[in-house]
């Protein structure tokens, strides 16, 4: 068990649909921080930074096209086992094969509009961080309700 941070983004799709707060909702019910925040439009540089991994493959220029076609909502979020959590809010790639109650599988209509992107490990997730915010972007210096209540209660 380990507090980590990771890097998601509510893609264009969710964004052009309505769904920033739904999706938003998913995270902070669950118990993650959210210590970085921002709407940004993805430029191809950007977007060639963000998806390195990928470049070459078939499927790259439609990722590109579609990840600068409005804007995404970028995020830093913090908690225990923040990586891999994250990913299994979001569910499977493709929304076709989530497990219903994933935000992909209630909300995604195809691969290439997976409405969330999270890092897939911690070492992509402070490179990923690193491209979307400057350090004094991220806000850690806060306590939510629920760590206010256990400082309270360990008195
Ligand atoms: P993401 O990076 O967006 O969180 O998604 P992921 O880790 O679940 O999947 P990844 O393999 O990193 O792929 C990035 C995005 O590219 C699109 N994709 N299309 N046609 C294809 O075979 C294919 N494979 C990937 C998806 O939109 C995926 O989210
Ligand atoms: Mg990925």
């Amino acid at each position: 068990m380990n507090i980590e941070r990771t890097f998601v983004a509510i893609k264009p799709d969710a964004v052009q649909r309505g769904l920033i707060g739904k999706i938003v909702t998913r995270f902070e019910e669950k118990g993650f921080k959210i210590i970085g925040m921002k709407m940004i439009h993805v430029t191809p540089e950007i977007a060639a930074k963000h998806y390195e991994e990928h470049i070459g493959k078939p499927f790259y220029p439609s990722l590109v096209k579609f990840i600068t076609s409005a804007p995404i909502i970028a995020m830093v979020v913090e908690g225990i086992d923040a990586v891999n959590e994250v990913r299994h809010i979001m569910g499977a790639t493709n929304p076709q094969n989530a497990d219903v109650g994933t935000i992909r599988a209630d909300f995604s209509p195809l691969m290439s509009t997976n409405s969330v992107h999270g890092s897939d490990s911690v070492q992509s997730a402070e490179r990923e961080i690193g491209i979307y915010f400057k350090p004094e972007e991220i806000c850690p210096n806060w306590k939510t309700m629920m760590e206010l209540i256990i400082d309270e209660q360990s008195k």
